[in-house]
Formats: C-alpha cells, structure tokens, sequence
C-alpha cells in the first residue's frame, strides 16, 4: 500500500547511506521543503531503523547532505550554466570534494524535492552517486494522467475500485490519500493530473465543482502538480444556457473566455483542458460543420492569458465514416497541420485503433511537423485482462517510443516526436490513462503499480529502458534479495508479450468480448456500430484471416513513410508480430518459420498459456521472499490468469478452426 516508497531497512547500510540520511540541512523555507523534511525522516526511519543505535545517532558536525536551491548555496565547483540548464524541474546530485557532502540542487523548490526522491531510491536500491553527479531535467514538460473518473466516483475502465475524488466530502474534508496520491506521483516526476473522464460532466466546470477542484489543485500545489479537467465541447449549452456551441460563434467565444476567468480565479495555475471531441458520440466542432482547430482554437485562446494549454484528443473516429477506423484520425488531422494555436498540443494514441495489447505505433507521429504532438498511453488495461492479468507495460511503451517513423530520414524515432526534438517544439506532453482507483493498493493487482511507475518514469526519459524500471521497481517495492528480483524481473519483462500471446497474436487485435472488453469474443458481430465488432477486425473466413490494409484493401499502409509502407507492405518482410493487422492471409500461408499461418496462430496460444502457468509455480518459489500478504495476492491473480488465459486459448481457437477446418498442431493441447 506504500507503493515503491517502502523504505524498508537496508541490509548493511554503508557510513555514506547512514550520514545522508541522518545529517542533513535543508536551506529554504516552503511547504515543498516541508515536504522534503517529511520525506527525509519517514526515509530514515525505515531505510536505517535496523542499525546500531549509537552509529545511528552519530551526529556529524558537518552536514552529511545538503539540499538547497542553487542560488542559496556557495558552490564554484558546478559552473553556473550547468545549473540553469536544469530548467525549473531538473535536479543535480553530487558528491561535494571538499566538504564531502551529498548535494542536491536544484533552481526550485520542485526541483530539490525530486533530487531528494531520486537520491532516496538510489539508497534504498544500493545505487552509488557516480563522480561526475547526476544532473537530471525532464525530457518531456507535461507529464500527466488521465483519470477517466466521473462525478458519481465510477471509473470508467477503472479495475481498482471507485475514483479516489470524493467529489461529496470535497472541499470541506481534504483526505490523507490525496496526499498520497501526490507524494507518490511527486516521486517519479508525473507534474499534472485531468481529474475528470474524457467522456466529459460540463458539472464539473461549475461553481459548486469548481471549489472542489480548487482544494485538490491546493493539496497538489507544493508537489509540483497542477490540475486540469476535460472540457465537455457543449457546456455553453448545458451549463450556459446558450443555443449553441459553434466555435465560431462569438457568444460562444465569449462564454468560454469568460469560464476561463473563473476557473483561474480559483485556481490560479489551472494547467488547461483536456477535450474529446466528435468520438464516440461526443459533441465537438462537426456538429457545427467546422474543423478540429477551429473547435481547438477557441478554447486556446481562453486559456492562453493565464498560461494553460489545449490537449486536443486525436481519438476522433465514426461509424459513419465509411473508411477503416484505423485512417479516420490522420485523415482528420493531417491537413489541419500548422493549424493550430501555439497553446494547443494534439494527444495520441500509441496506436490508430485502442489501446490494443499490440498495436503498430500511430501513423500521426511525425507526419504533422508543424504541431506539437502528445502521446496517450493507457496505464490502465481495458484491453490487457484489466485488473488481475499481469502484463508489466514497459515493454509496450518502450517498443513504441523506439519506433522509427522514418518522417525525417531513418532515426525518426517517437521518442523524438513526443519530447519536440524532430521538429523543434516547444510544448511537449505525454498523457497515461490511470489505473488509480480506491482499492488498498491502488491498482488492483500489485504489479500494476509497476505500470504506474513505469510511466512516471517514461514520461521524465522516454528513452528509459524497461529491464532497467523492473529491476529498479521490484527492489523499491518488495525486496533487494537477487533470487527474488531476477526471476521476478524475467517475469515481468515477458508478460507483456504473454499477453499478447493468449489474446491477440500475430497482428490479431480487437476480438476482446463486447464492450467490457474482458476476455474472448472473436465472435462478436453486427451488433451496435460495426466498428465495435471483433468481425470487422479480424475478417476470418474460409479463405484466411487479417485485416487488409496494404493497397488491395483500406490503404491505411499509404499512411505511414515510405520505408513503412515498403517494410510492412510486404508479407515477407513485416514483422510478424504486425501481420494480421496488414494482411489478410489463407490459413496455409507459411511464416518464417516453416510452419502454416494457422499452426503459428494455435502455437502462439498455447505459448501464451505455458507461459501464464509457468508464471503461477514460479511465483509459488518465492514464498518466504516477501510478505505473505502480498505474495498471497499476488499468487491468486497469477492463478487466474492462467485460468483465463486457456480460456483465451480454447474460444479464439475453437472459433477460428471452423473457418479454418484445421486440427492443431503437436504440442498444443485440445480446448477442454
Ligand atoms: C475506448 C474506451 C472508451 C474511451 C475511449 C476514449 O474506446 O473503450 O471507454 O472513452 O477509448 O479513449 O475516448
């Protein structure tokens, strides 16, 4: 329940851990720096509680560790321009020749408060301060989540319990838990979080809610989070009783320039809105006939005298579109590139269609060089077994952030895209769908704090390496004890890919039940909106399986760079793991391996299970490892995910073979 701040006590603490800890001077005075204080003895009484009392209330006369800002301190050793490099939320840590101290510095408050973080998980997983000290600034400006919470505290694919915003008790009772929820967002550099769902409550821009915002964004302040909210496209109407809500309708203009005033009344660093709009029947700028920008425009410029921003969503799609869902999106937004204000930033999804377990990365990135781009993540696993499936999503992000989009030569990478460097912006964001909700442990199943963390993490260094957050989040989070962190790291890394496996393999994507998305329903047809139906996804019939987008089907491949369209247009060079989302494909198409399509389809369902059951006897040899109550979670969600991951198996199975009237394989075991 603390997360990865256990400061559980170290084995063998060295002198330099015990001194930092023990004799420190902080030079300031702010409720950041209280912060700090706070922070420094909660770590010291668990990290050092185990060592010898009169080593521990050995006093140096020198401070061991000193934290102040840059401008408080008298130090010739780091040259000034180093510093200012660091920008208002970068940090540096280092090891003082002369004095011998530890140093934290920082140009803000915000800044000390994550240099003492950083120091903190380096002491508690035994990392040393290299010689050349750590200087560290965020890659990336807006680092935020999205918490898809409503008003009345459900969550929309939220698998841990109710929103943790007690909208009713709200702004007379200030819970503890949103402390928490700060601290711990504090410590892995997330700076801002969209309270509301994006499925937007105009409500919420009200007086009566706005108080209530208005005590978070106070709770929040010092740790250097700002607040935002989803702006539903037709509040002028709901809640300002106008007759419209056209963008360019200047009561309209007017209204919202007018809400802004008020929202920033109450809350005088309000970070902006977040806005889905003309998606999945919400309203926005086509129901007026104008653009994305003109819709975006407006409320950028109610913003814009108060500093805050537009995260205009790309999610914009229909099922009156006749053309495949995945283009809808750039077809959108690609001509309106260079449209938009300077204060507004497009949000993205990783991939053109949802939050698959595997989706190639989003045609958008890096095909609009004259807009800021932002990539949207979901932390949260709508499509991934929701809350008691493990599937650790560094990997996801990092294959992602990796890919080249060859936009401006090979080397384009999304990473690049995301923190402004391919094309120069300054405005830079990253979005992860939270999967925060009220459950003791915040996420449901343990491991999916790791996904928190990861992207905490991620959206600091979107060039971080998943192998090296495991490792970092295991020991932070249970234990030290190689035996039990190497295996367990293996685990995580590859659960993803698992995942992947029993559900979706080889491009396979969007054949979840109907809209919970829980489970299998490759079978789910017709229905409401045809967009929203496995079929459409995975077309199987006699003749194959896949969908078709290279240029005998949507095109969608037309999308991408040359190099892509070239790479994945072709059936023997695309990746497999992409196949099916490109090509439609006979069942007796041979891959790489030798093997027919459908023998690799039934292999790599059976992988998955092996896989899930290896996770479960492999967890029940680290009893003993770790607390018991945790192991024993831990060990029931891991049982049911190899229950369900044969269910996976079995149905996705038993339904294809009757188009492809094969019989499986050697080795993969028959649906029970
Ligand atoms: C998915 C998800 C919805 C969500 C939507 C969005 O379609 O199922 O619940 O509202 O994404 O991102 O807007």
């Amino acid at each position: 329940y603390k997360l990865w701040l256990q400061y559980y006590p170290i084995e063998n603490p060295s002198y330099w851990q015990t001194s930092t800890l023990k004799n420190y001077q902080i030079i300031g005075t702010s409720e950041t720096i209280d912060i700090i204080k706070t922070e420094l003895e909660t770590a010291a009484a668990g990290l050092i509680s185990k060592i010898n009392p009169s080593v521990k209330n050995q006093k140096n006369t020198s401070n061991a560790l000193l934290i102040a800002k840059y401008q408080d301190l008298n130090l010739n050793e780091i040259p000034k321009e180093q510093i200012s490099q660091l920008g208002n939320e970068g940090y540096a840590i280092f090891l003082h020749n002369k004095s011998k101290q530890t140093v934290v510095t920082a140009n803000s408050d915000i800044g000390l408060l994550y240099g003492t973080f950083r120091l903190l998980q380096m002491i508690q997983v035994g990392k040393i301060i290299p010689k050349e000290g750590i200087f560290q600034t965020p890659k990336i400006n807006h680092r935020v989540l999205n918490h898809w919470d409503n008003l009345d505290r459900t969550v929309e694919r939220g698998y841990a319990g109710f929103s943790i915003w007690n909208w009713h008790r709200l702004p007379r009772h200030i819970d503890q838990q949103y402390h928490d929820y700060a601290r711990a967002n504090a410590s892995i550099g997330i700076n801002g979080t969209v309270l509301t769902n994006v499925n937007a409550n105009s409500l919420v821009l009200t007086p009566a809610y706005l108080e209530k915002v208005k005590a978070l964004a106070d709770v929040f302040r010092p740790y250097g989070i700002k607040v935002y909210l989803t702006a539903r496209f037709s509040s002028p109407i709901e809640i300002g009783k106008l007759p419209t809500a056209d963008p360019l309708d200047e009561d309209v203009q007017a209204w919202w320039k007018d809400k802004a005033k008020e929202i920033y009344e109450y809350i005088p660093d309000f970070g902006g809105f977040v806005v889905k709009a003309d998606s999945e029947g919400q309203p926005g700028p086509h129901n007026y006939k104008r653009t994305q920008a003109d819709g975006a425009n407006m409320l950028a410029e109610a913003l814009e005298p108060y500093g805050g921003i537009v995260m205009w969503r790309a999610f914009v799609y229909s099922e009156h579109t006749p053309d495949d869902r995945h283009k809808q999106a750039y077809n959108e937004f690609k001509p309106l590139d260079g449209k938009f204000k300077e204060n507004v930033i497009i949000q993205v999804k990783n991939g053109a269609i949802d939050f698959q377990p595997r989706e190639p990365f989003h045609p958008m990135f890096g095909a609009m060089p004259a807009t800021p781009l932002m990539m949207e993540f979901q932390i949260t696993q709508e499509y991934l077994g929701h809350d008691t499936h493990l599937a650790f999503l560094a990997p996801l992000f990092e294959e992602v952030l990796k890919e080249d989009t060859f936009r401006e030569g090979a080397g384009s990478q999304i990473a690049k895209v995301i923190d402004g460097t391919l094309h120069n912006h300054k405005l830079t964001a990253m979005a992860g769908v939270a999967n925060i909700g009220s459950d003791r442990n915040w996420t449901g199943h343990h491991f999916h704090q790791a996904n928190w963390y990861t992207y905490g993490k991620m959206a600091w260094d979107p060039y971080l390496n998943s192998a090296e957050i495991a490792e970092e989040w295991l020991k932070l989070t249970f234990t030290s004890d190689k035996n039990f962190v190497e295996p367990i790291q293996n685990m995580m890394l590859a659960s993803r890919e698992m995942v992947v496996n029993y559900m979706t393999p080889l491009g396979l994507h969007h054949i979840m039940a109907e809209s919970h998305h829980y489970g299998p329903g490759p079978w789910v047809t017709g229905g409401r909106r045809a967009d929203w139906t496995a079929t459409y996804y995975h077309q199987a019939s006699e003749t194959g399986i896949g969908f078709d987008r290279t240029k005998t089907g949507s095109n969608a491949l037309e999308q991408y760079a040359e190099p892509i369209q070239k790479l994945w247009g072709d059936v023997e060079t695309i990746p497999e793991e992409h196949l099916l989302w490109f090509h439609h494909l006979p069942w007796s198409h041979k891959l790489q391996n030798g093997k027919s399509l459908w023998d690799n389809i039934a292999i790599h369902y059976q992988k998955g299970v092996d896989e899930a059951k290896a996770n479960v006897k492999l967890w029940e040899t680290m009893q003993g490892k770790i607390d018991h109550e945790r192991f024993a979670h831990v060990h029931s969600f891991l049982k049911i995910q190899a229950e369900e991951a044969i269910w996976w198996k079995d149905a996705c199975l038993a339904y294809f073979s009757q188009f492809s009237k094969l019989p499986l394989p050697d080795g993969v075991e028959n649906p029970a």
